[in-house]
């Protein structure tokens, strides 16, 4: 297994370019699933779970021609509905399959995902919404068996609770459904605007796109014909590198970057002391020579991203005075907080509130990621931490941030990527 060797206390300089971002390129490559032509996607960041979910096209008889951040898929040629459990396990995301599949095909199964390290995180929302289009739903043998066989219904939709997934994978459903489907208390993320543009780019009518209350026609089972897709970039690694310049103290330059889809990282680290040039499709971080505690409360779009949260703590344990934490969308996402602690941080936790009181130093130590953000906040730690800290388990970062350990390298970090004799 491989493991991250990081030497803290180099200061970075330079630029990084931000990769396409994971979150939307995920729910795009299974809207594929609602075209019978090829469609060409590009900006793909090379990821693990990216190639996870082209795996399982490939599985279930797509034609996948893939090479680092391009690929054109054709599922034409699809002759399974069935997602198995060796792949859905592997990867949550892959239940953005269900939508797609059900819609195209009036038919499929998909392995229940099951929970995860960030909590229970179950699909019911999906579900329900399926079923109020029509859809017969039954669980068996750790499956979702769903059926429609002539075709699902558009309908009213009203989401309990905002759900990304849940939105996208109505999204797609209603997208190829009979009438017109109105999704209200919808996701508002940027990955979301960018999958109703990708569908309303093939012809279908979507209002209300970037908003709560989504309305779409759908084609009545006649496919899509998509354009090409190019990924937006992803804000998380974006914000991830600007965390890299606060808690190094270094500036750094992010190209590629769209600056509002990570205005509430800013406005938290402009808190916190730093400042920022910004441009249209770039951003300079000015360190802060003292970094000041900040608030920070997890909310969906456009509040502040879950996504950033622990990355952010790493970077909170390091100012001076208290910062408060307060977890809101997943019950158990502070794995990463008794890593921070075996640095140094001085952390503690009471329910969904952290409260993090600012010490002057990290020291090394060997850390274990948990989950791909907490795994993030673990390096960003290391690069400041006195001495050298092993970072295992790094499968997880694989998973969502492209090259990272090159992308730190080119900017000056000390990191080397090891392997567990
Ligand atoms: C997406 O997960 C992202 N994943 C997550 O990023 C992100 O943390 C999350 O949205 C919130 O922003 C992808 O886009 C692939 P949700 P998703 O449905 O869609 C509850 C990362 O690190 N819920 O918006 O699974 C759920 O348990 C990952 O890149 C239900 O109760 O998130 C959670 O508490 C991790 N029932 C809340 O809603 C449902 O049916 C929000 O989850 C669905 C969700």
């Amino acid at each position: 297994m491989d493991y991250l060797e990081i030497n803290g206390g180099n200061k970075l300089s330079g630029t990084v370019t931000i990769s396409g971002a994971k979150n939307a390129a995920l729910p795009i490559i299974a809207a594929t699933i609602l075209s019978d032509k090829e469609v060409t996607l590009t900006n793909l960041p090379n990821v693990v779970d990216i190639r996870t979910l082209l795996k399982l096209l490939t599985m279930l008889g797509g034609t996948v021609d893939h090479d680092k951040t391009v690929a054109k898929i054709n599922n034409g040629t699809i002759t399974s509905t069935k997602a198995v459990y060796e792949i859905v396990s592997q990867m949550r995301a892959s239940i953005l399959v269900l939508g797609p599949l059900l819609a195209r095909f009036g038919e499929c199964e998909v392995s229940l995902p099951g929970g995860c390290a960030i909590g229970q995180r179950p699909i019911d929302l999906h579900l329900q919404a399926l079923e109020a289009m029509g859809a017969v739903i039954e669980i068996k043998g750790g499956y979702v068996r769903a059926e429609a066989p002539n075709g699902l219904i558009g309908t009213k939709i009203i989401f309990d609770k905002i759900t990304v997934g849940g939105t996208e994978n109505i999204v797609m459903a209603a997208a190829l459904a009979k009438g017109t489907t109105t999704i209200m208390n919808a996701a508002k993320e940027p990955e979301i605007v960018q999958l109703c543009e990708m569908i309303a780019d093939a012809g279908v009518k979507i209002e209300g796109i970037g908003t709560g209350i989504l309305i779409i026609e759908g084609t009545d089972g006649k496919p899509l014909e998509f354009k090409e897709v190019k990924i937006i970039p992803d804000r998380i690694e974006a914000g991830t590198y600007l965390c890299a310049g606060a808690i190094t103290k270094s500036e750094i330059t992010l190209l590629s970057v769209n600056p509002e889809h990570i205005s509430s990282s800013i406005d938290k680290l402009e808190t916190m002391g730093c400042s920022f040039d910004i441009h249209e499709d770039s951003i300079t971080i000015h360190p802060a020579d003292t970094l000041k505690p900040v608030s920070l409360i997890t909310i969906e779009y456009p509040g502040f991203p879950t996504d950033m949260q622990a990355q952010f703590m790493a970077v909170a344990a390091l100012a001076e005075g208290e910062s408060m934490v307060e977890e809101r969308l997943f019950e158990n996402r502070f794995m990463h907080v008794s890593e921070l602690n075996r640095l140094g941080a001085d952390i503690w936790l009471k329910g969904s509130i952290a409260a993090v009181k600012g010490v002057d130093k990290f020291y090394a130590a060997d850390v274990m990621a948990t989950d791909l953000r907490a795994s993030s906040a673990l390096v960003l730690a290391a690069l400041v931490a006195e001495g050298t800290t092993n970072v295992r388990r790094i499968y997880h970062l694989d998973r969502g941030y492209d090259d990272l350990e090159g992308k730190l390298t080119a900017l000056g970090a000390d990191i080397k990527r090891k392997q567990e004799s």
